[in-house]
């Protein structure tokens, strides 16, 4: 939809749609532009994924070449951003990389199955070809609100102490459930209705200090923190007239380095 709407240039995410969202995309693509444009939720998207984005760019500008995504889901990057020299390495449950490797272009990531709660990322990944005398970059995009705290920290701190000096990491953080404005508070519930059933319920909401205070005692150095809101602010085109400013200010956008 983002694509669509000029915002993003994503030709890879319609043909990974499971049927039923593709049903929900075309229906929402006949609507109004000036409807669509409403949703905070897309908005919200478009930071976070215009953010990560910029986050690989700038790992590939300074000779990064291993971009691992954790929690990959159906992030096209591998495609998007696919060169040579660059490899993506896409870590996420086994059944969701079956299916995504089912419905996605050939080439891309090598796909890792693990599952972060018992697994250890940092021993799937160096099993699955990731050289660790070579820096990389750790995205954890829309991932770390679905995971025990304890898992967060430990998956972080073995990754920060397997990858190499120069490695970068990315990670969103969910703010705790009554920050925000009312609207944000609304948004939050018709999100929580609609992934009823789905297994994905938030188990870290956390405030920016405490997210940084996380990253760092992983063992990684933050070089930058920024609210959602900022991050539309600066990357979402004001021509798509979404509502950047009714982005919930208190969600968290955290890059670090490995020193
Ligand atoms: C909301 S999706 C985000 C996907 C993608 N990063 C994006 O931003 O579009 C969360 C992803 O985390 C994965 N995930 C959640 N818990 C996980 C776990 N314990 N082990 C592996 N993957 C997990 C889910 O399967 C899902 O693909």
């Amino acid at each position: 939809m983002l694509t669509d709407m000029g915002v993003l240039a994503d030709p890879f995410a319609a043909r990974m749609l499971i049927p039923s969202m593709g049903a929900v995309v075309s229906l929402v693509r006949r609507m109004p532009y000036r409807i669509r444009a409403q949703s905070v939720t897309l908005a919200g998207l478009a930071a976070r994924v215009l953010w990560f984005d910029h986050q690989v760019t700038k790992a590939v500008e300074a000779s990064i070449e291993q971009i691992v995504v954790v929690g990959a889901g159906y992030d096209s990057r591998a495609w998007r951003f696919g060169r040579p020299g660059i490899q993506f390495f896409e870590l996420d449950h086994s059944g969701t990389q079956r299916d995504k490797a089912r419905r996605a272009p050939g080439g891309g990531p090598k796909y890792i199955e693990a599952d972060l709660s018992g697994q250890s990322a940092a021993d799937a990944l160096v099993q699955g070809g990731l050289d660790e005398s070579q820096p990389s970059l750790f995205i954890f995009e829309g991932v770390s609100m679905y995971l025990d705290e304890a898992v967060v920290r430990r998956q972080l701190g073995e990754l920060g102490h397997i990858a190499a000096v120069g490695s970068r990491v990315a990670i969103d953080f969910q703010p705790p459930r009554d920050a925000g404005t009312q609207r944000n508070r609304r948004q939050l519930r018709l999100q929580q209705i609609a992934r009823a059933g789905s297994g994905e319920g938030f188990k870290l909401v956390i405030d920016r200090v405490e997210a940084v205070e996380l990253v760092q005692g992983c063992g990684w150095e933050v070089t930058a923190v920024i609210s959602m809101r900022e991050a539309a602010h600066d990357l979402v085109r004001r021509e798509s007239g979404l509502p950047v400013n009714s982005i919930n200010d208190n969600k968290t956008l955290v890059a670090a380095v490995r020193s």
